[in-house]
């Protein structure tokens, strides 16, 4: 048992076939998937699920996109789980990220950066519940 962390494998990496890769990537780092569904969010959900950049210039191109195709949401699980994943992730930029982190591998720009991860545990908790309910969590 570990803690948990919460992430989503964005529309852009679902539109070019990279759910595979990224979801085995993630399995060989070590996490469990304690939770998993594949779903197309509406803008309204989306911008909730976004609603703690409401104010930031990118809220609208954020939830346009997050809202332009299916994603993959997952909860996981691992010791030291939310710092983990956002090391095997790589920066949000992915210019900026590391050799072999997923952004660096999939994703194209700040925006469509191929995958979310939670940035603290009760955040993970949060973003958890607000995709998957209890009978979801294993
Ligand atoms: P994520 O980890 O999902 O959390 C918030 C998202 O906002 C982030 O990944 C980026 O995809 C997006 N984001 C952050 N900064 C910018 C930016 N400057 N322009 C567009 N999108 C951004």
């Amino acid at each position: 048992m570990g803690n948990k962390t919460f992430t989503i494998i964005k529309p852009d990496a679902t539109r070019k076939g990279h759910t595979g890769a990224i979801l085995a990537q993630i399995n060989s780092a070590g996490f469990k998937i304690a939770a998993l569904k594949m779903l197309h969010l509406s803008a309204e959900k989306a911008g909730e699920f976004y609603a703690v950049h409401r104010e930031r210039p990118f809220y609208s191109e954020l939830v346009e996109f997050m809202s332009s195709g299916p994603v993959v949401a997952a909860i996981l699980e691992k010791q030291n789980a939310v710092e983990d994943f956002r090391t095997l992730i790589g920066a949000t930029n992915p210019a900026q990220a590391a050799e072999g982190t997923i952004r660096k591998l999939y994703a194209a720009s700040i925006g469509e950066n191929a995958v979310h991860g939670s940035d603290s545990n009760s955040n993970a908790l949060i973003e958890g519940d607000f995709f998957f309910n209890k009978l979801e969590q294993f």
